[in-house]
């Protein structure tokens, strides 16, 4: 699997790409590394932004410093390929919702725009039955893909969601909770246990399931940077706080 195919440098593809396992297998670690390399690649045009949305506070302050809310991510974004955002769980959903509006109204505008969107914890955000998924996420699902907009949703459980996986395209696994190494099998005829067999005997390895061909790849545990370079370097501005007056 190429990265760059995760984070929708192909816009035929359906929107949606779920990456999920128990907690502390390594997806974040492969999505943050992953999102270095695609920052850096040519496949992603100058007008292409990616937005890690994260709940959890965890993972991804190596690749930019993160901001608490959606303006200032959007006035960053003028300048800079990539986002962390740590929203407060508060206003989470208020803050998805603009940041999902924000990339509908950069496709409308300009047409050579396109933007990934990271949805970590995305459990928070989507519930069970179709009632309880955000509009603004069915619409990112139904309509992002011809505006060249791509939707990643990290959990730890899978998604319990008929829905969510019609709009899916592929499905990164990383070592997966007992029932749903049955649900693989229920919902796509792929064989959870073994596939638990083959991921537990190297650590933070993971497989990848194409929903277009039901071809499943299983990939090694990524090697992380011994530095791991900043896409966005912290600003100055932070400085402005610790500077003694009196110097
Ligand atoms: N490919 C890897 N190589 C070495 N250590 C890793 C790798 N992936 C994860 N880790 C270690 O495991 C910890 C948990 O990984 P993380 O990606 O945060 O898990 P998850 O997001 O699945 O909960 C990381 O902080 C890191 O120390
Ligand atoms: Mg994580």
């Amino acid at each position: 699997m190429n990265p760059d195919d995760l984070f929708g440098a192909d816009r035929t593809k359906p929107a949606v790409r779920q990456v999920y396992g128990v907690s502390g297998n390594g997806k974040s670690v492969f999505l943050c590394e992953s999102l270095r390399n695609a920052c850096r690649s040519s496949r992603f045009g100058p007008k292409h932004r990616f937005v890690v949305f994260d709940v959890k506070h965890e993972g991804y302050e190596s690749l930019a410093p993160p901001v608490p809310n959606i303006p200032t991510a959007i006035q960053e974004m003028d300048k800079q390929k990539i986002s962390v955002v740590h929203p407060q769980i508060e206003d989470s959903f208020d803050q998805l919702d603009d940041i999902i509006e924000w990339m509908f109204d950069m496709a409308d505008y300009d047409r050579e725009f396109s933007a990934t969107l990271i949805l970590e914890e995305s459990s928070t955000f989507i519930g069970s039955s179709v009632g309880a998924i955000p509009p603004s996420i069915k619409r990112f699902a139904t309509q992002g893909r011809s505006k060249g907009l791509t939707l990643i949703l990290v959990n730890q459980r899978a998604l319990s969601n008929k829905w969510a996986d019609t709009q899916t395209s592929s499905i990164t696994c990383f070592r997966q909770a007992i029932p749903d190494r049955k649900l693989l099998k229920d919902r796509w005829g792929i064989c959870g246990d073994t596939m638990d067999e083959k991921l537990k005997k190297e650590k933070f390895s993971f497989a990848h399931l194409n929903l277009e061909t039901l071809e499943l790849e299983y990939f090694k545990a990524i090697k992380i940077p011994k530095i791991r370079n900043p896409i966005v370097k912290a600003k100055s501005r932070y400085s402005g706080l610790l500077r003694n007056p009196f110097l």
